[in-house]
Formats: C-alpha cells, sequence, structure tokens
C-alpha cells in the first residue's frame, strides 16, 4: 500500500485539521514543544509535513504531498492546478472588501487603491469588472491602510469582524466564503485513489 504525505498548515487552521485524525488510523502523536515538520504515523498510513499556508498548494501541486488542507482564501489566490475535493466546515469566514462607510467602490476612469495580502485575487476580482486598480501588497494588519491613508479599501478575510469594528471600518461588499478544504495532487488522485477515497472518508464524517 502506498503511504501518503499531507501537507497541513501551520498555525489555527492546521490545528483543527490535526484534530480531524484524532481518533483514527492516521493519529500522530506530536512531541510537545518541538519544531520538527515531518511526523510520520505510526501505522505508516501518513507522513505530515507543517508548512506556510501560502505554501501547502505548492507542495500538493508539486506532487511533494499527495494531500493539503488549507483555506479557500489561500487557493484563489494561488489558482494553481490542483483538485479541491472536500468542504472541511472549519475555519469559516468571508472575503471582503472594507473601507469607510461612505466609500465608493465604483470609481470612472479613476483609480481604485487596494491594500491587501491576496493580490493576485484583487486583480482578477476587479479586472472583470472593468475598475482601474492601484493593488498594495502587505503583509498583515492590512485594516490599518485606509486609517492611515495609504489606500481607500482593503480585500481581506472578515470572521468575527470585530478588527474592522475596532478600527470603524465597514464591510462595503461581500465577495466570497471562505472554509478549510482538503486538496489533492492530480496525478496522486489517480495512481493512490483508494487511499486517498480512505482519508476523504475519514475527514467526511467528522
Ligand atoms: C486576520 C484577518 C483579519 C482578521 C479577521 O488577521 O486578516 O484582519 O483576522 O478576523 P476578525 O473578523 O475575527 O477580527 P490576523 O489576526 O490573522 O492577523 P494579520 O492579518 O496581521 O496576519
Ligand atoms: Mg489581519
Amino acid at each position: 500500500m502506498d503511504i501518503l504525505t499531507i501537507a497541513i498548515a501551520k498555525g489555527r487552521l492546521g490545528k483543527k485539521g490535526l484534530e480531524l485524525f484524532k481518533d483514527t488510523e492516521y493519529e500522530i502523536i506530536m512531541e510537545e514543544d518541538s519544531r520538527k515538520l515531518v511526523y510520520n504515523n505510526a501505522n505508516k498510513k501518513i507522513n505530515f509535513i507543517f508548512v506556510k499556508p501560502c505554501d501547502v498548494v505548492t507542495y500538493v501541486e508539486k506532487g511533494v504531498a499527495d494531500l493539503g488542507i488549507v483555506g479557500k482564501d489561500t487557493i484563489l489566490e494561488d489558482n494553481k492546478d490542483i483538485y479541491e475535493v472536500l468542504d472541511l466546515g472549519f475555519g469559516k469566514c468571508r472575503f471582503v472588501v472594507a473601507g469607510f462607510e461612505d466609500q465608493n467602490l465604483v470609481k470612472k476612469n479613476e483609480v481604485l487603491t487596494i491594500a491587501t495580502n491576496y493580490p493576485s485575487y484583487v486583480e482578477s476580482v476587479f479586472k472583470d469588472r472593468g475598475q482601474l486598480v492601484e493593488i498594495i501588497k502587505l503583509g498583515g494588519a492590512v485594516e490599518l491602510a485606509p486609517l492611515m491613508g495609504l489606500s481607500e479599501v482593503i480585500v481581506d478575510i472578515v470572521e468575527t469582524g470585530n478588527t474592522l469594528r475596532d478600527n470603524g471600518l465597514v464591510v462595503l461588499e461581500e465577495l466570497d466564503t471562505i472554509s478549510a478544504r482538503l486538496i489533492v495532487n492530480k496525478a496522486s488522485y489517480r495512481f493512490k485513489y483508494s487511499e486517498i477515497k480512505k482519508i476523504e472518508k475519514v475527514l467526511g464524517g467528522v
């Protein structure tokens, strides 16, 4: 039987993803406070590798990992050649355009400035509607950009809405619904089909 490799995003999402395997034949026991990045399951059914969220899709597309658990936001931004097979139902949030309440999102023959962590996604959304944009790529805390006059609006994920509210910003438009997804390498899905289906069943049945 083929052993599978699954790439998991380090952080909140990965922790939740790992919980889905608890008490199954795929469970791994992690060493506390360890910085180890690869874990082999005792039953030799699966290897877990822990990578940055934005790298999960890359590992799966290249076939180094057969499977991955990653947010839909990352999938939309990366636009890579992989299968998305399961909505895991956790990590729910929304992709939104946010800014000050009176901000207009349609500016004819004028540039709308947008700060975001997701430049490719933003470009495709606004290209489709013919709005000229200047995209300012930030690494985080994008809510600061309108406050400091760096951009007119932001595109970001919103969960509770607390960060927007605490910074005096509002949702101007909802773009997409986000949650954690199981993704699969295309060749793996053909050649390790039955093993992957078993994992889908374990994760889908939770
Ligand atoms: C994320 C996201 C929003 C916030 C949304 O940021 O970028 O800013 O959480 O959550 P909320 O609606 O529940 O407030 P994160 O805290 O991960 O920090 P970062 O953007 O600086 O990386
Ligand atoms: Mg943030």
